[in-house]
């Protein structure tokens, strides 16, 4: 019976609220993250020509690269994410963007912020002694 309601309650929050794991598997030299041409855009989100806006950040001991992203509600955002170290979370707080940032891997997910606000991206893998002061903003703007 509680194998049961565990898969009912996996099926209803992926139906839902969107939640599942992330499908993508790209790899990346850890050491050389910051002259990557793919995290050369680190800080400034681009607009992709089908509308998509993607932000590259990187989680290192103990933040994230850029500390604060501004992004627009209601349009689609694909976060691309690794680190340079050790295994971190990246957790946007009261949304369904989590997922883990393995130095060697790119982490890809798109999602769409539906509120404008400000939310606090934590990271939630214990990585080190400063684990606890890991963490970021992300402010999602009004659509112009
Ligand atoms: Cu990074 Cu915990």
């Amino acid at each position: 019976v509680i194998i049961a309601m565990f898969i009912t309650v996996i099926g209803m929050t992926t139906v839902a609220y969107g939640l599942h794991p992330p499908r993508h598997v790209e790899t990346i030299e850890p050491s050389r993250v910051f002259s990557d041409s793919r995290f050369s855009k680190v800080g400034q989100p681009v607009e992709m020509a089908d509308g998509t806006i993607e932000v590259q950040m990187v989680g290192l001991m103990f933040a994230f690269a850029p500390a604060e992203v501004r992004v627009p509600a209601g349009r689609p955002i694909r976060f691309r994410l690794t680190s340079t170290d050790v295994t971190h979370g990246f957790l946007i707080a009261g949304t369904n963007a989590n997922t883990m940032l393995v130095p060697g891997y790119i982490s890809q997910f798109t999602t769409v912020f539906d509120k404008p606000g400000d939310y606090l991206i934590v990271c939630h893998e214990f990585c080190g002694n400063g684990h606890h002061v890991m963490s970021g903003r992300l402010i999602v703007e009004e659509p112009k």
